[in-house]
Order: structure tokens, then C-alpha cells, then sequence
């Protein structure tokens, strides 16, 4: 509690609502006792709702904020890893070098998959999107792990977590595999988590493939960056999913589909989509100007965001793993020229300054994961593995603490009550 206390006046009805104070961030207001007095609250895309209490990440959008148990995104994404980050989001403390020990062996001891999990894949026609394979296997492995399901104990939960995290790169690389029709590579556990998310992806039977060490930073940072964003739209999902005592796997499938949408995880593809379609810098003035006329109904992909109204913290990391990484390389791709120009003109635009629209994660990520050699269509994929931690995270909080069904009401607009008329008389 806060020691204030809101006051709610609707026609001659007064109604008082207790008011509650965070560690960080706006007071919010305790709107349901609102019902006992015959209203509902109504706030299409939850702009002003908060629909649970959490302790896991904290974001200030107008400061460009985000903190993960407290931890600073940039100290994060430069000195830690993906691995200690996942372990920080499930467990609320870093781990000391014993438990993070335990933690990655246990991890290692699970990133394999269910050998009759590859029937699923030959299922799907090759040219199937990596997000549809990914949400039906995800969704499936709840088959073949009965012996992790019960949500009410907290050992199945943890068992559950850590196959997710341990399997989801092994899922990822076999959708691309399946998508070119290579073998399925199996993961080589004395590898750290990027590396061999990456040996898996680019090595074949004939040809194993030799680790660039800053590729697999850049792999990792890109995992971090991703982790957890608070409750987002897929998270939503996955805790309202689980509100419904679903299992963990339906529940991160669930959110693997919500995520898919182009205004969400689908950005980063949409990035690279945009860029193609651009294709010259001569044509970035024009496309801007179809971008400001709403008639058009294109949109600036990787630019803007709910929440930050200022910069993505995020993004600035984002943006110098993408100068090294292209460094490294040697690479002069000409879509960063691009890209670069088209930041130019909308940060100095009075429509996307007056709009406070900023380059987001997605805008750089498609760029790196160009280079790495990653296909366009496996983006949204990436994100998924790297939000994975998160979700898990957001699942596990609400299930070991009180909760409810996720069941919001509406604004009803339709027809009153009216009688059925049989075919004959309409
Ligand atoms: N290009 C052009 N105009 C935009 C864009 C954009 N990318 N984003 C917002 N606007 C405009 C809107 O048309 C609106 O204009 P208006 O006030 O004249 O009507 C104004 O800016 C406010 O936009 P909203 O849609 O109200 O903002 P909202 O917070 O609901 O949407 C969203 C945020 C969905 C991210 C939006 O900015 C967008 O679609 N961006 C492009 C897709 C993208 O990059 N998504 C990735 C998000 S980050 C992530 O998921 C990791």
C-alpha cells in the first residue's frame, strides 16, 4: 500500500480504491473494487493496465530503462552471459560459480530431443514457416515429457524450465535444417550455449563447423537482448495461458504464436522485408513519404514501441554488435547503408519526432543475424529461443504465487435481446 487512496466518482456513486506503491515505477491504482458496484474498467491494449504484480523486470520507457532483477540491460548484454542471464531470470539472484556450474551442466544434460520428435518435423512441408514448426514442436514436447507436467509441483516446474531452455536451440537449428533439407546435427554439449546453437545450425556430417568466437558473442548478446521484456504481448499470453493451468509447454507455445505477429517478434523479418523492398538509399524519401501518408498504410518496421517513448536501450546495445560484428567480417553490407540512412531521416522527421517512434531492437537485429548467415524466415525464431527465459520466468512466478483465471469482460456494442425469427419469416 502506499498510504494513498484513489476516490472514483460515477453519478452519484462514490467508490473508494486503495492505491499501491512498486519498489520502482507509477503508483497503480486497485480497480476491482469497482465491480461490486456494477462497472467495468475498460482499457483496450491494457495501455494504462497492470494485469499482475511481478518482481522480474522493470522497464522506464520515457528514461529508456530496463533492469532485469534489477540488473541494467547494457551491463548485462556486455559483461554477462545468456546462460548467467537465464539463470538470473528464473532465480532472481546471480549465481555464484557453483550454482552456475550446476546450472549449466544441468541445462547440458537436457539440450538433446525426444529422437521420435523429428517424425513432427517431417509432418510439415519443407517450405513451412520456422514459426509454425516451432510452435507445433514446442506445443508437443508436453507428449513426450509426462514425467514433468504436474504444474502443483515445484520440481516438475523447475525439470520443465530447463528442458525448455536446454531443447529450444536444438528445435531452432532443426527447423532450419528441415527448411534446407540437411541432417538433423546433434548438439555437442562441450560447447557453450551459442556456439553450439551455431554448430548446429551451420555444420553438417561432412563438414563440422569451426566456432567464430565473435559470432557467438554477438549470437549470445543478441539471446540477452531478447530475454525478457516484461509483460509483453507474448508474455501476456504465456501467463494467460497458464492462468488456466495449462501445462509449461502449451503455455510457451502459446506465446510462440503471439510473438510470430509482425508487430511483435515478426519485426525483424519485417525489417529486412522493408529494406529488400526499398533497395537503394535513392528511394528512402520516398518510401518515407508513403510511411507518413496513412492512406498508404505502410509502417517504418523497427521503429517505435509501446512502452519506449524515448530510445529502446536495447537497440543502442544492438547497434554496436552490429558495427562489430560487420567489422569483423569485413562485411560492407549495403542494407546497413540503407538502414543507416533511413534512421537518418525519421530520428530528424517532424512526423516520427512529434511521435516520439525511435529505432527499436528489431530494427538492428536482422542485420547482425544477416551476417551470421541466419535466413530471414528463422528471425522470429531466434527471438523466440532468446524470450524463452522470460516467459519460463513470468510462468513460474505466477504459478508459485496466488493467482486467478485470466477472464477480462468487455464493452458490449451489439444488439440488445431480441426473439429468433425461423428462416421462412426473414
Ligand atoms: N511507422 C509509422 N508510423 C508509426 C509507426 C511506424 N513504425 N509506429 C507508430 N506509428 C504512428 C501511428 O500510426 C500513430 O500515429 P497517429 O498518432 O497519427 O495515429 C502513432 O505513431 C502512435 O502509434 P501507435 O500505433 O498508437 O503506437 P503503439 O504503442 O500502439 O504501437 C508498435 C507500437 C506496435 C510497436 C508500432 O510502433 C509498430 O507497429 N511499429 C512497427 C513494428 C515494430 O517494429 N514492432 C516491434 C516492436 S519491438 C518488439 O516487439 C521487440
Amino acid at each position: 500500500m502506499s498510504g494513498k487512496q484513489a476516490k472514483l466518482t460515477v453519478g452519484d456513486q462514490s467508490i473508494d480504491l486503495p492505491v499501491y506503491s512498486g519498489t520502482l515505477g507509477p503508483d497503480v491504482i486497485d480497480v476491482k473494487d469497482v465491480l461490486a458496484k456494477g462497472f467495468f474498467t475498460y482499457d483496450p491494449g491494457f495501455m494504462a493496465t497492470a494485469s499482475c504484480e511481478s518482481k522480474i523486470t522493470f522497464i522506464d520507457g520515457d528514461k529508456g530503462i530496463l533492469l532485469h532483477r534489477g540488473y541494467p540491460i547494457e551491463q548485462l548484454a556486455t559483461q554477462s552471459t545468456y546462460e548467467e542471464v537465464c539463470y538470473l531470470l528464473l532465480n532472481g539472484e546471480l549465481p555464484n560459480q557453483a550454482q552456475m556450474d550446476d546450472f549449466r551442466s544441468r541445462v547440458k544434460s537436457h539440450t538433446m530431443v525426444h529422437e521420435q520428435l523429428q517424425f513432427f518435423y517431417r509432418g510439415f512441408r519443407r517450405d513451412a514457416h520456422p514459426m509454425a514448426v516451432m510452435c507445433g514442436v514446442v506445443g508437443a514436447l508436453s507428449a513426450f515429457y509426462h514425467d514433468s507436467l504436474d504444474i502443483r509441483n515445484p520440481e516438475h516446474r523447475q525439470i520443465s524450465a530447463i528442458r525448455l531452455i536446454a531443447k529450444m536451440p536444438t528445435i531452432a537449428a532443426m527447423c532450419f535444417k528441415y527448411s534446407v533439407g540437411q541432417p538433423f546435427i546433434y548438439p555437442k554439449n562441450e560447447l557453450d550455449y551459442s556456439s553450439n546453437f551455431l554448430r548446429m545450425m551451420f555444420a553438417t556430417p561432412c563438414d563440422d563447423y569451426e566456432v567464430n568466437p565473435i559470432l557467438a558473442r554477438a549470437m549470445d548478446r543478441i539471446f540477452i537482448l531478447h530475454a525478457d521484456h516484461e509483460q509483453n504481448a507474448s508474455t501476456s499470453t504465456v501467463r494467460m495461458a497458464g492462468s488456466t493451468d495449462a501445462n509449461p509447454f502449451a503455455c510457451i507455445a502459446a506465446g510462440i504464436a503471439a510473438l510470430w505477429g509482425p508487430s511483435h517478434g515478426g519485426a525483424n523479418e519485417a525489417v529486412l522485408r522493408m529494406l529488400s523492398e526499398i533497395g537503394s538509399v535513392k528511394n528512402v524519401d520516398d518510401f518515407v513519404r508513403r510511411v507518413k501518408d496513412k492512406s498508404d498504410g505502410t509502417k517504418l518496421m523497427g521503429f517505435g514501441h509501446r512502452v519506449y517513448k524515448n530510445f529502446d536501450p536495447r537497440a543502442k546495445v544492438m547497434k554496436q554488435t552490429c558495427d562489430e560484428v560487420l567489422s569483423a567480417l569485413g562485411i560492407q553490407d549495403p542494407q546497413l547503408e540503407l538502414a543507416m540512412k533511413l534512421e537518418e531521416i525519421a530520428l530528424n522527421d517532424e512526423y516520427f519526432v512529434s511521435r516520439k517512434l525511435y529505432p527499436n531492437v528489431d530494427f538492428y537485429s536482422g542485420i547482425i543475424l544477416k551476417a551470421i548467415g541466419i535466413p530471414l524466415n528463422l528471425f522470429t525464431v531466434i527471438f523466440a529461443l532468446g524470450r524463452t527465459p522470460g516467459w519460463i520466468a513470468h510462468w513460474q512466478e505466477m504459478i508459485a504465487n496466488p493467482y486467478k483465471i485470466a477472464r477480462p469482460r468487455q464493452l458490449y456494442t451489439g444488439a440488445v435481446q431480441r426473439d429468433y425469427v425461423g428462416l421462412q419469416q426473414r
